[in-house]
């Protein structure tokens, strides 16, 4: 695996497993836990030791799996995030929630903990204090946000006063092409690491005909969907979170990683899809 240097010194895998749809969608549904462990278990395995989760993803279940999944690993061989749902964002909801989402990891701290989403209603402000005070408490080793623009992303940077804002997670894949028109630019030069989430479109992006995708994936000798994550990790201060169920895509998605499509190929690419 290669890694990204986070703002705070902490080092992420560039690329990981996401993990909404497992063990129910809002709710709980059992049915697939043994499937999804193993799944989990046979990434990590392959190297795939980030993990994205939150504490909306089956109202918790997809943390309890988590928990399940990485009980046979060392703590610091696997980097775990999770996320803060937006009705929890007031000072005493989101340390609550934070205590949440630990007990059902089975963890005294995650990697990385992250604002779902911004929520208007509930001042920024409170929300920065509270992600700084579980940072003091040793909750999580570093603190960032998800579905942030640029300027949100800024306004809560301005709140914090002790500690550093390291990632923003959003929608980014070769179809979803409109975090490079502010957020890339701003991320990259103010050290935060953009998340890519849905990288593969909901795998929408391996069974798509674009004529400079498949040459691309002739030229390297690799599939659709190595090439469309490869461009995402390819780019400077990009990581990626693909889900894989399937032991096959696990496996397939791995091989994204360890090489590089060169500048103009990736230009190119990016292109052929605007
Ligand atoms: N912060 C947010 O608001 C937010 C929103 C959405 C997602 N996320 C995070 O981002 C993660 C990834 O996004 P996502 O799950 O929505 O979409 P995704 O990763 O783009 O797509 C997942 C789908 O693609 C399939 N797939 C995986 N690898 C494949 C391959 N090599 N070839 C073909 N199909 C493949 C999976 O199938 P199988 O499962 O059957 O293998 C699954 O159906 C989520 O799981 C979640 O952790 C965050």
């Amino acid at each position: 695996m290669e890694f990204k240097r986070l703002a705070n010194g902490l080092m992420m895998p560039v690329l990981g497993m996401g993990t909404w749809e497992m063990g129910g969608r809002q709710t709980p549904d059992s049915a697939n836990d043994s499937k999804e462990i193993n799944a989990l278990r046979t990434g990590i395995d392959l190297g795939m030791t980030l993990i994205d989760t939150a504490e909306m993803y089956a109202s918790g279940h997809a943390e309890e799996l988590v928990g399940e999944a990485i009980k046979p690993y060392k703590r610091d061989d696997v980097f775990i995030t999770t996320k803060v749902w937006s009705t929890n964002l007031r000072f005493n909801d989101l340390v609550s929630a934070m205590k949440g989402s630990l007990k059902r990891l089975g963890l005294s701290y995650v990697d990385l903990y992250l604002v779902h989403w911004p929520n208007p209603q509930i001042p920024l402000k409170e929300t920065m204090s509270a992600l700084e005070y579980c940072v003091e408490e040793g909750y999580t080793r570093s603190i960032g946000v998800s579905n942030f623009s640029a300027v949100l992303l800024l306004e809560a940077q301005s709140y914090l006063r002790r500690h550093l804002l390291v990632a923003d997670q959003v929608h980014y894949n070769l179809i979803e092409q409109s975090p490079r028109e502010d957020l890339l630019p701003y991320c990259e030069k103010n050290g935060v690491i953009v998340i890519a989430y849905r990288p593969l479109e909901k795998g929408q992006l391996s069974g798509k005909r674009n004529s400079v995708l498949d040459a691309l994936a002739t030229k390297y000798n690799k599939t659709r969907a190595q090439v469309c994550l490869n461009w995402l990790i390819s780019q400077k201060n990009v990581v990626a979170i693909p889900k894989a169920s399937r032991l096959e895509h696990l496996k397939e998605n791995l091989w994204a990683v360890g090489w590089n499509l060169n500048d103009e190929d990736a230009a190119r690419l990016g292109e052929s899809f605007r």
